[in-house]
């Protein structure tokens, strides 16, 4: 298939500028200035929009196998691709877990029909229950890059200790793999439906306290520095755990961090109509930890935002809060959000009008990270931790350079859009952006040079 990009500005890790970008067989052909249409080539019209690497989402549950009433592997790859991702990482909470080859090899024949790049991860340990390592050299020898047992946390010190020695073993022998932590100690998180803070006392509902997730980062730092190993933080949601990496990083210690949109833009005080779409792992927390969270993407303490796409089937949302599923759905409004949160505006129209994907009290000025800026921890950053990037021998997160694997995200930063749950790819429906307006839209998908998304709209 050939393409012409025509008319959009070019952003990348190299920098911005004005230019078309020529497609053909699959890689990019040209980048410049008033490019011809290779034969037969579909015109893409790009005025006014940013055309940028295929974003990368380094945190998404597909749910298959085990739980396709709520997405899979196609569905999800249908999300990613409208949500300008080109490439996902995908949890390994499934049932059976991706525990061991077989099911990774299971999902890894899934994605070669998917609308985006499906690399799926490992769990640390059997079973993600915590006791005995998963065998990651096998899943490593399949391709499997990142080992977590997301979902919960790796509770015990000892068996993170091995796990970090085990894959920093793995990386010795020219594997790339990298641990990646849910930090949640089970002793303080267990029972708790939302942050543990004046909201959750007003409310009556059992909390979470943000020590819950702080004791285990600061924990797995220590561990990596025992063990000379390396670390991915998952979802960090509190003002002292990017504290902690920002103190690790300064001190050399080879971390990362992602933080989620909805821990950017939402806190505890959305919990207070009861509505589980709100409910999610970790829980949304205080302004002064979304403030926080805002402030490490511009200091560079955080590298990524990453969606955690966490679809549920109705009846596991359509319940009380206590029984509810944590989790929502975020592929297919990540880029908007983040923008929002991060961006130079947050949304507001010029005549006014707000957008509304903040809760009140954080709708304050944002650091103002550039388009560009957003689109990097979505995109060549986030590649690099998933050992995607083109650098790695991967095939994501650009440059935009003739030659290059045709990976694209061309998206308009300054479209308004109310979302409508009924129009989205996921199977599910868990989304808190309901209704709510939004600025920044995806046009256009290219993956591995097919155009998989045209004016929004999937191509198959
Ligand atoms: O809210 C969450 N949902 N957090 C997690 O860590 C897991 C996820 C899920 O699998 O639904």
């Amino acid at each position: 298939m050939n393409l012409l990009v025509r008319g959009g500005t070019v952003i990348d890790e190299t920098g911005e500028r004005r230019a078309d970008v020529a497609v053909s067989s699959g890689s990019i052909a040209a980048v410049g200035d008033s490019l011809d249409a290779p034969d037969g080539a579909t015109v893409l019209e790009a005025g006014g929009c940013l055309v940028a690497p295929g974003l990368v989402d380094l945190h998404v549950h597909l749910r298959q196998p085990g739980a396709e009433e709520a997405e899979t592997v196609e569905s999800g790859s249908r999300a990613a691709a409208r949500g300008g991702f080109t490439a996902v990482v995908a949890m390994p909470n499934t049932d059976p877990p991706v525990d061991c080859a077989p099911v990774a090899a299971e999902i890894l024949s899934l994605a070669a029909g998917a609308l985006c790049l499906v690399a799926p991860a490992g769990a640390i340990t059997v079973g993600r229950a915590g006791e005995r390592l998963a065998p990651m050299g096998e899943l490593a020898a399949l391709g499997v890059r990142l080992f977590t047992d997301d979902g919960a946390g790796v509770q015990d010190a000892g068996v993170m200790r091995r796990a970090l020695e085990y894959a920093r073993g793995l990386r010795a022998r020219g594997l790339g793999v990298i641990l990646a932590q849910h930090c949640e100690l089970a002793s303080l998180a267990d029972g708790g439906v939302m942050h543990e803070g004046g909201w959750s006392s007003r409310l009556g509902v059992p909390g979470i306290p943000a020590e819950a997730e702080e004791l285990m980062v600061a924990r797995d730092l220590s561990l990596t520095r025992l063990t000379g190993g390396a670390m991915h933080f998952l979802h960090l949601s509190t003002q002292r755990s990017v504290a902690l990496v920002a103190a690790a990083k300064s001190e050399g210690l080879a971390v990362s961090a992602e933080v989620t949109p909805h821990h950017l833009s939402l806190t505890d005080a959305e919990l207070a109509g009861f509505d589980p779409n709100y409910k999610v792992n970790p829980p949304l927390r205080g302004a002064p930890d979304v403030a926080a969270l805002r402030a490490a993407c511009a200091t560079g303490v955080v590298d990524a935002v990453a969606s955690d796409h966490a679809p549920h089937p109705p009846e596991a949302k359509e319940t009380t809060l206590q029984a509810a599923a944590p989790g929502m759905i975020g592929l297919e409004t990540a880029l908007a959000v983040a923008l929002m949160a991060l961006g130079p505006t947050d949304g507001t129209a010029d005549d006014g009008a707000p957008g509304r994907a903040q809760s009140p009290e954080v709708a304050v000025a944002a650091p103002a990270l550039s388009p560009r800026e957003v689109v990097g921890l979505m995109s060549w950053r986030a590649a690099r931790i998933a050992g995607l990037s083109v650098d790695q021998g991967g095939d994501q997160g650009g440059p935009l350079v003739p030659g290059a694997p045709a990976n694209l995200c061309v998206f308009d930063p300054t479209e308004r859009w109310v979302l409508d749950p009924a129009r989205l790819s996921s199977r599910s429906r868990n989304t808190p952006w309901a209704g709510r307006t939004l600025t920044g839209r995806v046009r256009h998908t290219v993956y591995g040079g097919e155009l998989v998304v045209l004016d929004g709209e999937a191509q198959r």
